[in-house]
């Protein structure tokens, strides 16, 4: 049998990280973890506990309040995210949480808690993990590592899309607005910058169905699996 290995999956907001990595974990049957859930939880529970990011005491003491789960979800086989107890998967896409978002991820104290959970998850590989950091802090050692980006309209078109077919009124001109601001913060940040390196393999698929984008990421996971093997 193959031997597992990890993939990180990096890159702009809302390009399609997630829709990659669930396609590679069922393709694989391996585990899709979406870091940026996490985040999105943390700044839901700032959000409903008016925790004020400059305020490094309320910081602190929120985080020791958090508890954060991932369980599966037995129609759909994917993991969810929980917040102390409760399903907060769908309620974190909204935009009031992608609003100050970037801002919560900026914290390093935040971070630090977050890598300590993310790394647990992927110790023992087979794991598909997206989000900004992933190539760089959290799995520096990935088999694997893909940089994703495409055009900011299409970006954006897909997540207002996405976001009116849940309900929400935001407009296009707010979404994408949210990107750029998001992208700015997760690129120019002090602790664990979204950076594009070297090690990662470059996809933009601001052209490409899901499945292309899919067959091109399972040549690089046949790739890196023969690599792992021969050293
Ligand atoms: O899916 P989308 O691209 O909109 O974003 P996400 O992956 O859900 O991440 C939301 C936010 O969390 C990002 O804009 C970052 O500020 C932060 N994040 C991060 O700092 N590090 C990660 N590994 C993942 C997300």
């Amino acid at each position: 049998m193959r031997s597992k290995i990890n993939i990180a999956i990096d890159g702009h907001s809302s390009c399609g990280k997630g829709t990659l990595a669930k396609q590679l974990a069922e393709k694989l049957d391996y585990t899709f973890i979406d870091s940026g859930s996490m985040y999105r939880a943390v700044a839901l529970y700032f959000l409903e506990n008016q925790i004020n990011c400059a305020n490094e005491t309320q910081v602190h003491s929120a985080l020791s309040e958090i508890r954060l789960e991932f369980q599966k979800n037995q129609t759909t086989q994917r993991f969810e995210i929980f917040l102390n107890g409760k399903s907060v998967e769908n309620r974190i896409r909204q935009m009031d949480v992608a609003a100050i978002v970037s801002e919560v991820a900026a914290l390093s104290v935040v971070r630090k808690e977050m890598v300590r959970i993310q790394q647990e998850l992927g110790a023992d590989k087979g794991v598909v993990m997206d989000g900004r950091d992933i190539g760089t802090v959290v799995f520096p050692d990935a088999e694997l590592k893909i940089f994703m980006t495409a055009d900011v309209k299409v970006r954006a078109e897909r997540r207002h899309k996405e976001l009116v077919a849940s309900g929400s009124d935001a407009t296009l001109e707010e979404v994408t607005n949210n990107l750029t601001t998001r992208d700015r913060i997760d690129s120019n940040r002090e602790d664990s910058p979204l950076t594009f390196t070297d090690a990662y393999r470059l996809l933009d698929n601001s052209h490409l169905s899901p499945n292309e984008q899919l067959e091109i990421a399972l040549d690089w996971v046949h790739e890196a699996s023969i690599n792992d093997r021969i050293s």
